[in-house]
């Protein structure tokens, strides 16, 4: 094979109760990307569509990711990259995780799979830290893998792929303002209160046990962020407003996803999340901001190749 189409995902992450360690894929939209193998033992960015990424490959996260694994692997051959950029950086639902996974996966799918999941993520992760100056693997790792996963440690890197209920659909409305995750992390304290943080643990845990025995309410229960939100939430407009329209809709919870501005809720069923985008695309009409909204089950695939 010497060239690969590829559909990566958007990623919610954080997932309210999980800063840093909780993210699952959405179906709805993704980065597209194009590699092929080049006889130049090099990396080349030849196409950008969408959104304006960079094509200096030191300052794209799809190449320095590619860059990080192709200096492990040292292939015989180099790659040229189309990217279709269909997410907008900086919206919260992992642009730059998306890119990032894309090109480790479609490189490795050239080279006939040499590296496993937990590695594709690991160099995906590269990409990722130049982008945020960070380290975080909660969308890349949903976006290799699919499904609702837990970052159970960075290093060394140890990922838990978790149960997925059935009926458990996402609304989210993407502000196409561009939140930079370096700033959004910036605004974060360094310290942050025992009873918070004992809250906040028990939440993530109820919503782990919730995950496995299929408990929709319990789910609702501990969908909660005592730590991150009430810091972030300042730089999204209409943030308490959508909020409070999603949660008298029924839904089991809504948070900022990733690191804002896009805002995400969780339902059970498709018909309040339908629901919810219907008030909530109502409401932001009047904000005078562009915006997207999305409905999704939560996907259980990960980044995928698709016909070209
Ligand atoms: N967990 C990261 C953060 C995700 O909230 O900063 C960034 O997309």
């Amino acid at each position: 094979m010497n060239q690969i189409k590829v559909f990566s995902p958007a990623t919610i992450s954080n997932v309210a109760c999980g800063f840093d360690v909780l993210g699952f894929p959405i179906y709805s939209i993704g980065d597209e990307m194009i590699v092929k193998k080049t006889k130049k033992k090099s990396l080349i960015i030849t196409d950008i569509t969408g959104y304006s990424v960079p094509y200096d490959i030191n300052k794209n996260v799809s190449t320095i990711a590619a860059k990080a694994m192709i200096e492990s692997l040292n292939p015989n051959c180099g790659f040229d990259f189309k990217i279709n950029k269909k997410i907008i950086p900086g919206s919260g639902i992992g642009s730059s995780g998306s890119s990032a996974a894309a090109s480790v996966y479609a490189i490795n799918k050239l080279l006939d799979s040499p590296l496993n999941e937990n590695e594709l993520i690991s160099f995906a992760m590269r990409g990722e830290v130049v982008s945020s100056i960070s380290e975080h693997a909660d969308n890349v790792s949903p976006a290799i893998l699919g499904g609702i996963v837990m970052i159970k440690s960075l290093s060394p890197l140890e990922v838990i792929k978790l149960p997925t209920p059935k009926d458990l659909y996402c609304f989210v409305i993407n502000p196409k303002i561009e939140i930079k995750t370096s700033f959004s992390r910036k605004i974060l304290p360094n310290k942050v209160k025992l009873k918070d943080t004992t809250k906040q643990v028990s939440t993530f845990g109820s919503f782990i046990h919730a995950l496995h025995t299929e408990d929709y309410e319990l789910i609702g229960r501990s969908l909660n962020d005592y730590l991150i939100e009430k810091h972030r939430k300042k730089l999204i407009p209409l943030y308490d407003e959508v909020k409070s329209i999603a949660i008298k809709q029924g839904a089991l919870g809504c948070s900022i996803s990733g690191s804002g501005p896009s805002i995400f809720a969780l339902t059970k069923g498709v018909e309040k999340a339908n629901e919810i985008n219907r008030l909530v695309t109502e409401l932001y009409k009047t904000s005078g901001n562009d915006f997207s909204t999305y409905v999704s089950k939560i996907s259980e695939k990960g980044v995928s190749t698709m016909s070209n």
